[in-house]
């Protein structure tokens, strides 16, 4: 293609910009590489878990190392020790959970993506003063990490994984164990809206976010059509029109804008589609994970489910958290160990694989973590042998055929 020189030349021009990676424009790391070139163009990525929203399961002993210990989120967290105290131990890990090496290791197996779960707060004047506990300081590391993803030519996924109120109860994910769901209602909705119109004019100003290309306006909210219907009639329209007022205030140009990305239909928080007046670069996100999935517990089954696997035909979705995990009550069998199944775990991955790139590719849930379980890290996973580093060799083994 013609356009490729030209996206290597602007690598050198410094100009922020957002997009779908080889669909509506190539992307290369400093030193000229590009990563979707042996992907096909297929997104293939790593969830940043636990880096800006701190999910104690997933990181125990750090957890514990940063004065957390027993409690459930980051907001139970920071109410108990303290504004000060908290800051410094979050801003330790923010340091040092995910790193540059991370990042440079991440490429080095083929990955081009990295998807970025964060929470509303890093808007600090969004959080109540007096009733909302988050640690602060978070933005910077969250720059300082995008600028390494897009030096090393990683596409990036800004998640709003976090929402004001909290999309679902007792949950980490979204930064607080809450009682109940309690974002569904205008006047969160509003603080949601003003930290996308934010995090997108940051997007567009700040070269550190040049390779961010889809903002995901709520992570996995409930899954239940009627309960959730004013966030598809009310907060879905308006997040496209003060995303696009964002975009438009600041002339960037429709090839640039950025792609905005809802759960699908399939997740089961209803149609994401059905009060958008404007669908122009919209993306569909689906979560899978056979592990709590209602299919027969075998492993051929697991490998045929996964084969025959029917995304939405929403396009593009991409399978943003999946992982190798299995059902609760068979993970610690000896028939599933992770030690004397890896070829199964193995031929799962390639099927998952196979099906998501089906559509517009994966992002794995997650890139890291302190388990000693790799099916619950892709790092884990190469390093256990389970996932290759040439991942197109995945279709060599004919898992599906
Ligand atoms: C650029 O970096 C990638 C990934 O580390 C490496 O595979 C590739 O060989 C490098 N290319 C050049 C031209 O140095
Ligand atoms: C399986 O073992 C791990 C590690 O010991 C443990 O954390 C987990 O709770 C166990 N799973 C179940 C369902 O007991």
């Amino acid at each position: 293609m013609i356009l490729k020189q030209a996206a290597t030349l602007s690598a050198f021009a410094s100009v922020a910009t957002a997009w779908l990676p080889e669909v509506n424009k190539q992307i290369t790391s400093n030193n000229g590489t590009n990563l979707f070139t042996n992907s096909n163009g297929k997104i293939r990525g790593v969830n940043l878990g636990s880096q800006f929203i701190f999910e104690p399961w997933i990181a125990e002993s750090v957890w514990k190392d940063m004065g957390c210990d027993g409690q459930k989120s980051e907001y139970d967290c920071v109410a108990n020790i303290g504004q000060d105290a908290a800051n410094s131990a979050f801003q330790k890990h923010w340091d040092t959970w995910i790193t540059q090496d991370d990042i440079a290791e991440m490429q080095s197996y083929g990955l081009n993506t990295i998807r970025v779960p964060v929470g509303y707060w890093l808007k600090e004047d969004l959080v109540y003063s007096d009733s909302e506990y988050f640690p602060q300081g978070g933005f910077e590391y969250v720059e300082r990490l995008c600028g390494w993803a897009s030096d090393a030519g990683l596409y990036i996924i800004m998640d709003l994984h976090g929402a004001p109120g909290a999309q679902t109860a007792k949950n980490a994910f979204t930064g607080q164990y809450a009682d109940s769901a309690g974002f569904f209602q205008d006047y969160q909705y509003e603080r949601a809206l003003k930290f996308l119109e934010w995090m997108t004019t940051n997007v567009h100003q700040n070269d550190a976010f040049r390779n961010v290309g889809m903002l995901e306006i709520v992570n996995e909210p409930l899954q239940d059509a009627d309960q959730v219907s004013s966030m598809r009639t009310s907060y879905y329209p308006q997040a496209f029109d003060r995303i696009r007022a964002a975009e438009e205030q600041l002339n960037i140009d429709r090839n640039d804008y950025l792609h905005i990305q809802m759960m699908d239909e399939k997740w089961g928080s209803g149609d994401p589609n059905e009060a958008l007046k404007d669908t122009y670069y919209t993306a569909y996100d689906d979560h899978r994970y056979l592990k709590w999935a209602n299919v027969d517990v075998s492993q051929d089954s697991f490998i045929s489910t996964s084969c025959s696997d029917e995304l939405d035909s929403s396009t593009p979705t991409i399978v943003g958290e999946w992982s190798l995990s299995v059902p609760d009550d068979v993970e610690n069998d000896s028939d599933w160990s992770t030690d004397s199944n890896q070829d199964f775990y193995k031929r799962w991955f390639a099927a998952q694989l196979t099906a998501y790139e089906k559509q517009q590719g994966w992002v794995f849930w997650t890139w890291k973590a302190q388990l000693g379980d790799y099916r619950w890290s892709y790092q884990d996973a190469v390093d256990a042998g389970v996932i290759p580093t040439d991942l197109n060799s995945v279709f060599h083994m004919g898992v599906c055929n």
